[in-house]
């Protein structure tokens, strides 16, 4: 067995991290309490985005600590295929108390990614129930991000993330962005300009064919290539858009779920509701790893309803 010393970074492999860089100039925290974190050599640093936008509710909070200890000594682990445990369907019952109006079907996963890739199937899995499997495109968005999956980096819109991993998903197509400070500079809320960039999609849909089209999955607020808020009006249209061709609209609420502007979900905060919301992070103030999705009913009736390929097992999907 190799031996390596309690100090040696080099076994590590990080993620979205210049490795070379961060192993010669390291930059530990060791400890976090609130809204500040410890580093190694004892600075307080204030968390200004709580953490990678995970902390909702500060550091350390003690319930969250309480809860994660004793559930650990009771049942650390039950497969989650054909068996179940109480929590899991209580805590279903409590997501779906806090998302809009008919979003009440939860189907947890590991982290935010998987939420999206989840999003993905289930608007796929949705159409082929429903006797449309010719509809598998998926419009994502330009500067979007979904996570790192294949599906998410497919719609997603930051070219780093995917120009080294071939060729993605098929069939996917990109709205564009809504960043138009020529238009926008110095807003303040919502910018007053854009909606129209939300008339791309009839474009697309007029491209491909509405018959074609699965899903649109957007960030209600993109956060990841700069704080992107959606102009006035902007996200109402998508939904008239998506509902009037009867495209499932798919919002990926990873970093804007759980309080993070000012209401339960983007969803809410802007009076629109699609018809799957992406969750994670937030959801467990992110002390352990863990995303949901949260489908409307009919959807989730449509593919649990369906006759299926194989009996017994509605959706080939899980973690
Ligand atoms: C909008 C959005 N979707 C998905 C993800 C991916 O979540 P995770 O890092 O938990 O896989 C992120 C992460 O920041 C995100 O901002």
């Amino acid at each position: 067995m190799a031996s390596v010393a309690p100090n040696d970074l080099s076994s590590l492999w990080m993620p979205f991290t210049d490795n070379r860089y961060f192993k010669a100039n390291p930059r530990l925290m060791v400890a976090a309490q609130d809204m500040h974190y410890t580093t190694a050599v004892g600075r307080r640093v204030l968390d200004g985005t709580a953490g990678l936008w995970c902390v909702n509710a500060g550091h350390g909070r003690e319930p969250i600590v309480k809860a994660i200890q004793q559930q650990a000594a009771v049942l650390d682990y039950a497969p989650t295929f054909q068996l179940g445990h109480p929590l899991a369907f209580q805590l279903a019952s409590r997501v779906a108390g806090i998302m809009p109006e008919g979003l009440d079907r939860i189907f947890f996963t590991n982290s935010g990614s998987e939420s999206v890739d989840t999003a993905l199937k289930i608007a796929l899995a949705y159409w082929r129930a429903k006797g449309q499997g010719q509809r598998i495109r998926l419009i994502g968005r330009e500067r979007g991000y979904h996570g790192t999956g294949f599906g998410g980096i497919s719609v997603g819109g930051i070219v780093t993330n995917r120009r080294t991993f071939g060729t993605g998903l098929p069939g996917t197509d990109h709205l564009p962005h809504t960043h138009d400070p020529a238009r926008n500079a110095f807003s303040k809320g919502q910018p007053a300009h854009g909606a129209d960039f939300a008339d791309r999609l009839e474009a697309m849909i007029a491209l491909h064919g509405p018959d074609t089209i699965a899903a649109v999955i957007i960030e209600p607020v993109a956060g990841s290539t700069g704080v992107l808020v959606p102009p006035v009006g902007y996200l109402e249209r998508l939904r008239a858009i998506t509902a009037h061709h009867g495209i499932l609209l798919i919002f990926d609420e990873v970093i804007t779920g759980f309080g993070r502007i000012g209401a339960a979900t983007a969803a809410e905060r802007f009076g629109v509701t699609p018809d799957i919301i992406c969750l994670a992070k937030g959801l467990t103030n992110a002390a352990v790893p863990m995303g949901a999705v949260a489908a409307a009913r009919h959807v989730y009736d449509a593919i649990v309803d369906a006759p299926g390929d194989v009996p017994g097992i509605e959706l080939f999907h899980g973690y």
